[in-house]
């Protein structure tokens, strides 16, 4: 995972570029992660991108049952915004985005060409926290596209595009966006799926918060993975998964520290099924 650190100047300088580079841009892709599309989304989007057409890009959307996805992109399209799930790794996920981005600048698109602007590439950047995608959804998008250098009007030095066909270019370099990290559910929920460094809060409260969310909401799946009962207790949930699964030390004490990494690797890697760690908040 890349080692990012957020500090107050890194976010004002982030908001300044993107800010800059908006204007160049008709499509903005804001990409989350499937199993928290609310948690992954950055709260300055919509400041910074201004009227610029939004699309949500639910990535990862295999680690999500089709009902929850539903769900979500059913709020989205409540709030106005183009959204669609996808895997990101799989090449049949390109066509669904690139029809989605047609859909999404049709209208602009006979706007520009009403005022006698003439057809011009549509524009995208891809914005997102780290580890959602982002540089995935680029390749798949380019393939082994060359970059179009900036030496028309508008594209600035940093700027650069990549020409994914006669109607469409995307930013080279993505929009990373800073995770949230000030409220703890929402920090929780994104060390759970790793998308901020394991150091930044201590692993037991981690992995303590994620056997309450999966309790509470995908107990069978917690039991049947370990082969244990889930207790009120969380320390005696997490005994029971040392002792089923061997993680013990001298004098048959539990191991804790193996059981966190064993407990997060697992809730990383689809043991405990489909999970969507967010919940639509509205009747929609
Ligand atoms: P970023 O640029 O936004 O930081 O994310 P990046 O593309 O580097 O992707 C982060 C990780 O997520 C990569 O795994 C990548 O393969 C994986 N990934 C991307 N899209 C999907 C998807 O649709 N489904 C699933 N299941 N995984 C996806 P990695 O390099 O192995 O990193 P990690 O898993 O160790 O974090």
């Amino acid at each position: 995972m890349k080692q990012i650190q957020w500090y107050p100047g890194h976010m004002a300088k982030t908001k300044r570029i993107l800010r800059e580079t908006i204007k160049q841009i008709d499509v903005v892709l804001e990409l989350v992660d499937a199993r928290v599309p609310f948690s992954s989304m950055n709260p300055i989007v919509p400041d910074i991108i201004d009227n610029t057409l939004r699309v949500i890009v639910m990535n990862k959307a295999d680690l999500v049952s089709k009902s929850d996805l539903d769900k979500w992109k059913k709020y989205f399209n409540k709030q106005g915004m183009g959204c669609i799930y996808l895997d990101a790794r799989h090449h049949k996920s390109k066509q669904m985005l690139l029809s989605l981005i047609e859909d999404t600048v049709s209208e602009l698109k006979d706007k520009a060409l009403d005022r006698g602007i003439v057809d011009r590439p549509i524009r995208v950047m891809i914005v997102g926290i780290p580890n959602v995608g982002k540089s995935t959804l680029i390749n798949l998008l380019s393939g082994k596209k060359k970059l179009v250098v900036g030496d028309k009007p508008g594209v600035t030095k940093q700027t650069q595009f990549i020409r994914v066909s006669k109607q469409l270019e995307i930013m080279d370099t993505p929009g990373i966006l800073w995770p949230k990290f000030e409220d703890a559910d929402i920090a929780h929920k994104l060390a759970l799926i790793g998308a901020i460094k394991d150091s930044i809060l201590p692993l037991d409260n981690v992995v303590i918060y994620g056997l309450d969310l999966l309790k509470n909401n995908y107990r069978e799946s917690l039991e049947n993975h370990y082969k244990i009962e889930v207790s009120e207790d969380p320390v005696e949930t997490l005994d029971n998964i040392g002792v089923a699964r061997g993680c013990l030390m001298k004098g048959r004490q539990i191991d804790y520290d193996r059981v966190y990494r064993l407990f997060l690797h697992d809730f990383r890697h689809e043991g405990f099924g489909k999970i969507c760690l967010d919940e639509v908040q509205e009747d929609v």
